[in-house]
């Protein structure tokens, strides 16, 4: 974090309050609550700290101040005009600079692929990436979805109590396991699954950001042992696919066999390693954010959930559902939708700006660190009346525009595993409805907890019952500050929070 003490951006802000650290300091502790104090008081441009070269979750160590936005408007500018808006590594401060040492050379392709790369060198790579994400190839990963779901309910004895936050992480994580690379997820696949699932959390731990020295006993020197081991593992993955000449269905034997159209080069090892360990972080705690958020909202909503399980049982009877008959489930597809509208999954982009720029008559220098809020866009009351309300009849009216419904973001970056995504949630949830019925227990407390994605802490305590239609039994249950978020249905136990 850097300060200086001359204010460079006139954009309105409230003003620096210890050199910024103290604005910061908010920001960390609650982002989607001091994010929407300031868009309230400041309109949808906003400055930070008033005045303080601070940054927040950047890798540039010096930036002019940080800067929120919201409106489908400034989202659509920003995410269009990528030569002027950069994206950087997802590891922000933790990235290494010019004079990585040996250790910490792993830290150039952890979590990097696509998100550490502009302009001419992200379109290549989209360019080599994109046919293996395709709707018709990821339909393909179909069957897997299903029976790695139907595995894991197996262990379920009913009645049981599960922790559905930690299930749904689990099964997300074998299903990218299989799909992306190929690996059986309940022999070595589990283990570079947990590992780099470690690696994040101990990487976006405050003692690894507060205090980078490789010092035997630190936090960060932990982190560089895991992502070394991580490193190890994805390159014995890599060679072994490459002795069996790359002839699997996964995305990462397609991206080794991937050659530009143009100039018929091939990604180098390097970049593979940076592709797939970004895939696989992009690609499973994503939906499973997405995955219990519903569960949680349906277990909230009984009538919606009664309405959705006829329609899972009016077309698929006892089955899984197809590929062709998710087309026919539009109820399943609204609530998705409304889920990921009303808590999605990634509340925020981020960007540095390279190059001036004007954005609602306001001058942006280079090096100013933007967040575009998803979230507070996807709450506006202009685009979408009585925002809290979970409420999936709105997608009957409505078709809403791309930067208006932004859970996948838009332009040159949007979210290249979409596809991917969508069917797989849609796959879970109706294998899932069809058997059980998913009961909050009484008093949960269930908090948001926001860092580069939203996902939701302790955990998802429920009970696990044979689908017998009770929806309305632990509706009522829910505490905890998802009710900012959210209209739940009143505490039963008379506690709000
Ligand atoms: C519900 C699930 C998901 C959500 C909400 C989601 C959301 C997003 C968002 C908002 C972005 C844009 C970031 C930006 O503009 O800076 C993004 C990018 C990306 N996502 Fe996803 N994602 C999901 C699932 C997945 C899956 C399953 C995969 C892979 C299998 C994946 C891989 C990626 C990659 C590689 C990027 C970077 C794209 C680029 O920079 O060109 N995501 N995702």
């Amino acid at each position: 974090m850097t300060t200086a003490q001359t204010p460079a951006l006139t954009i309105p802000g409230p003003p620096a309050q210890l050199g910024g650290y103290l604005n910061l300091i908010k920001m960390v502790r609650d982002p989607i609550g001091e994010m929407g104090r300031l868009f309230s008081t400041f309109g949808p441009l906003v400055n930070m700290a008033h005045g303080a070269k601070v940054r927040f979750l950047s890798s540039y160590p010096r930036t002019e101040g940080v800067v929120f936005v919201r409106g489908p408007e400034l989202l659509r500018q920003i995410a269009t005009k990528s030569d002027i808006y950069h994206r950087y590594h997802l590891l922000g401060p933790l990235a290494p600079g010019n004079h990585a040492t040996r250790r910490q050379e792993p830290l150039r392709y952890f979590a990097a692929g696509l998100f550490d790369m502009n302009e001419g060198e992200h379109r290549r790579a989209r360019r080599l990436m994109l046919p293996a994400f395709h709707r018709k190839r990821v339909e393909n990963y179909r069957d897997r979805m299903i029976a790695l779901t139907q595995q894991l309910a197996a262990g379920w004895a009913p009645g049981a109590t599960v922790d559905l936050h930690h299930a749904m992480t689990e099964l997300t994580m074998q299903i990218v396991t299989s799909c992306l690379f190929g690996v059986d997820p309940h022999s070595s696949g589990e283990q570079i699954g947990r590992t780099i699932q470690h690696a994040m959390d101990v990487g976006f731990n405050p003692a690894t950001l507060m205090v980078r020295y490789d010092w035997p006993g630190t936090s960060y020197s932990r982190f560089l042992d895991i992502v070394g081991q991580i490193e190890d593992a994805m390159r014995r993955i890599i060679y072994e696919k490459r002795l069996g000449n790359s002839a699997g269905d996964d995305v990462l034997s397609m991206l080794m066999q991937a050659r530009d159209e143009e100039d018929g080069s091939m990604l180098s090892e390097h970049d593979l390693l940076g592709h797939a360990e970004l895939l696989f972080i992009a690609g499973h705690e994503t939906s499973s954010n997405a995955l219990s958020f519903t569960l949680l909202l349906l277990s909230q909503h009984p009538d919606i959930c009664a309405d959705l399980v006829d329609e899972l049982t009016g077309v698929l009877g006892a089955d899984p559902p197809t590929v062709e008959q998710l087309r026919e489930l539009p109820l399943l597809d609204r609530v998705i939708k409304e889920s990921m509208r009303v808590l999605p999954p990634v509340p925020w982009n981020s960007r540095i700006a390279v190059a001036e720029d004007e954005l609602a008559g306001q001058k942006i220098l280079p090096a100013t660190e933007i967040l575009m809020s998803i979230y507070h866009t996807h709450h506006l009351a202009e685009i979408y009346p009585d925002p809290e309300r979970f409420d999936p009849t709105r997608w009957e009216q409505h078709d809403y525009g791309i930067f208006e419904y932004n859970p996948f973001s838009g332009g040159p970056r949007m979210c290249i595993g979409a596809s991917f995504a969508t069917m797989e949630i849609k796959l879970v949830l109706a294998t899932l409805l069809q058997r059980f019925r998913f009961e909050l227990v009484e008093g949960a407390t269930v908090n948001r907890f926001v860092g580069p994605t939203m996902s939701l802490r302790p955990g998802l305590p429920m009970r696990v019952m044979p689908q017998d239609r009770q929806f309305q039994r632990g509706a009522g249950n829910l505490r905890g500050n998802l009710r900012e978020m959210v209209h739940f249905p009143a505490s039963t136990s008379g506690r709000r929070h």
